[in-house]
This record gives C-alpha cells, structure tokens and sequence, in this order.
C-alpha cells in the first residue's frame, strides 16, 4: 500500500523534513494574519511550531530555495555557490516534463518542487486532458488528485492553490491509490514543453 510505503516528507540536503504536498497560498502577503491564524490553531490541533514547515521569502535562513532555475542557470549556480540550494521550485506538470532538470537535482540532492501542477488558476487544459482524465476513472480519482499524485509519486513535491476547501481536502487526499509505472510513463507521454505560466528560459 502506498500509505505504508511512500513518505510524505522529502528529507532537504540541510536534513529538515519539508513536506511532498503543500499550499503555499497562506504565505503569500499574508504573514501577519498566519502568525495570528497559528497562534490559535496550533495549540487547538495539539502542533507546535516545529511540526511545520513555513515557505517565505525574507529572515534568518535554514534551507535556501530557489525558483525558475532552467538547467543554464543551474549549471551556472552550480559552478559557483559555497552552498547548493536545497529546493527548486518551477512549473512542472504532465505537459511540461522536464526530465533533464529533475535529474539534475536528484544529481546535486535538490529537492524538485512543482508549482502549477493544476495547470495553473484559469486553465483547464490539464484537467480535462482525456487521457489523465481516464486515469483518474480507472481508480475513482479526481483529475487534480491524479495530477499531484504522479508529482508525489516521482518524489517531487506540489504546492496547489485552491480557495476552495472541499479542494483543498481533495488535493491532500492521495494517499490512498498508486499510479503505476506505465501510466506515469503514460502521463510524462504527454509533454509538449508547455508553459501555461511563464518560460525563465530567456532570463540569463
Ligand atoms: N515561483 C513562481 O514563479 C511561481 C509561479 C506560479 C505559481 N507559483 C506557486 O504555485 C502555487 C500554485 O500554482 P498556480 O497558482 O499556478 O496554480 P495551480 O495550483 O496549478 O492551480 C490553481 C487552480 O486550480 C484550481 N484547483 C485547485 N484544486 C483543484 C481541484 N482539486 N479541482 C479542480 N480545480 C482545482 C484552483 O481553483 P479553486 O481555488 O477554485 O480551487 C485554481 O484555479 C501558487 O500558490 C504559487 O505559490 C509559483
């Protein structure tokens, strides 16, 4: 069972444990009121600050993460730095495979993160793509939860956005059905080097 076998933390190269799937939407702009939003849920769930694991872009630093790292930049930051970085976020998902650059990470032990794993707010090419939509049929599965589950499953970690709870508590639910190697192969057949987003490639 893959509840039993996969874990849902990915070990940084600076030894913390980050989560594989998390929603990155409450950090953005948004400090004041998570610190306050914490402050009271926390000691309700019975957490403390260390049971989490918060992505920001400013203070005293523990794991450097960077994003929009194309295999150039990579290879650049890589000949230079004293300290590799411990994660890369960058748009990944079935229509953009990029094979080359997560190799490279698993290489240099950077942890490979995805963002626009949905195909991005607005869009709904991904989520309704008849193949990863027959995917999800096969195991009763939402689109969205096949998405992030063939991230999940290759190790790397997703950070969907959604407003909406009942897809929030959809996107956190993927532990219990396993793609398999065929049809993660099937779902990386289906790059076409699509970025719904932005490409990085041109910034040097
Ligand atoms: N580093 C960068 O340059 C960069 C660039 C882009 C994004 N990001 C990060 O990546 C995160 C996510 O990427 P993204 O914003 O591009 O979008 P995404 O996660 O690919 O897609 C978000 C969209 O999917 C919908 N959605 C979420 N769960 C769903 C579900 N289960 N079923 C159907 N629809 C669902 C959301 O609508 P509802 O709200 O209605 O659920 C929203 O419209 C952002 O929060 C941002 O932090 C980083």
């Amino acid at each position: 069972m893959f509840a039993m076998t996969m874990p849902s933390t990915y070990k940084l190269n600076t030894g913390s444990l980050m989560p594989l799937i998390s929603d990155t939407a409450a950090v953005y702009k948004n400090e004041g009121n998570i610190g306050k939003a914490l402050k009271i849920l926390l000691p309700k769930h019975g957490l403390t600050r260390e049971d989490i694991f918060i992505t920001s872009k400013l203070g005293k630093l523990k794991a450097i993460g960077i994003s929009n790292y194309t295999m150039k930049h990579m290879n650049e930051l890589l000949l230079q730095c004293n300290i590799k970085p411990a994660v890369l976020q960058i748009e990944y998902h079935p229509y953009l495979v990029q094979t080359e650059l997560v190799d490279l990470c698993k290489q240099h032990n950077i942890h490979f993160q995805a963002y626009s794993s949905l195909g991005t707010t607005g869009n709904d090419k991904l989520l309704t793509d008849p193949v990863i939509k027959s995917v999800a049929d096969r195991y009763s599965k939402t689109p969205a939860q096949v998405l992030l589950r063939w991230s999940v499953q290759q190790n790397i970690g997703v950070i969907p956005k959604s407003t909406n709870p009942d897809h929030i508590r959809e996107n956190i639910s993927i532990s219990d059905f396993e793609l398999t190697e065929e049809e993660i192969g099937q779902l990386s057949g289906l790059n076409k080097n699509k970025h719904f987003t932005w490409n990085p490639e041109k910034i040097t």
